[in-house]
């Protein structure tokens, strides 16, 4: 499975680049308007920093201004995929930007048949938000397996990037049920190493290795 960030820090982003454990990155007006910076700017650093696609959505709702929003923030990277949400217009936007190559990012999706809807339109990635449906009292892992049955039932080859995950069982269900891509906040990708039991073996293996006297270096 690869790993997208869910984030427009920079510094997070490069920490976790650095240990080989960013496949992409995905933003949003959210995220953007956390970090503070200017779209164009960031996505503009992120792109240059990471090998894979970074996502960048568009803010219009009309599929003609998304298509030209779509269009200007692809012109930044070779690696952006243009987020579009999960509309009419979205889809209208995704057919003609994908269309004309570039790849495209449907967000937003909360059902199999809207997904179903993005891969027909030709989207590179599906966005289902897992944990805004577990916050609803729905099952966002069951839309992802739903998603993963349809799309192998006819060969479509969008890819599954399952989104809005909030905990390290939202990773590990995710791989499980099979999404192509999870994209995470940093701080639930470095969650995922801890374990009590690997603390605890440490500490006994570092007192055991005291009383030996030796040293390695
Ligand atoms: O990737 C979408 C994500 O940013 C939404 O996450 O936690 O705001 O539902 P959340």
């Amino acid at each position: 499975m690869k790993f997208f960030v869910d984030t427009a820090e920079i510094d997070q982003i490069a920490e976790l680049n650095d240990l080989g454990m960013v496949d992409g990155v995905t933003t949003n007006p959210s995220l953007i308007l956390k970090s503070g910076r200017d779209i164009l700017e960031v996505t503009r650093e992120i792109a240059a920093l990471v090998d894979g696609p970074v996502s960048a959505e568009v803010v219009a709702l009309e599929a003609e201004a998304m298509i030209a929003e779509g269009r200007k923030l692809a012109a930044i990277a070779n690696n952006i995929a243009v987020k579009v949400p999960l509309t009419w217009d979205g889809l209208r936007a995704c057919k003609v930007l994908s269309g004309e190559g570039h790849m495209v990012n449907v967000t937003l999706c909360f059902s199999a048949n809207q997904a179903l809807l993005a891969a027909k339109a030709g989207a590179t990635f599906i966005s289902p938000f897992i944990g805004r449906l577990d916050d609803i009292n729905l099952d966002g892992m069951e839309l992802i397996s739903d998603i993963r049955q349809i799309y192998d039932n006819y060969g479509f080859e969008t890819q599954i990037l399952a989104a809005s995950i909030r905990t390290v069982n939202h990773a590990c269900q995710s791989a499980l049920v099979g999404a192509d891509v999870m994209t995470a906040p940093p701080a639930v990708i470095k969650a995922m190493v801890a374990h009590p039991l690997t603390d605890k073996g440490l500490a006994a293996f570092m007192a055991d290795w005291e009383k030996t006297g030796q040293k390695i270096l």
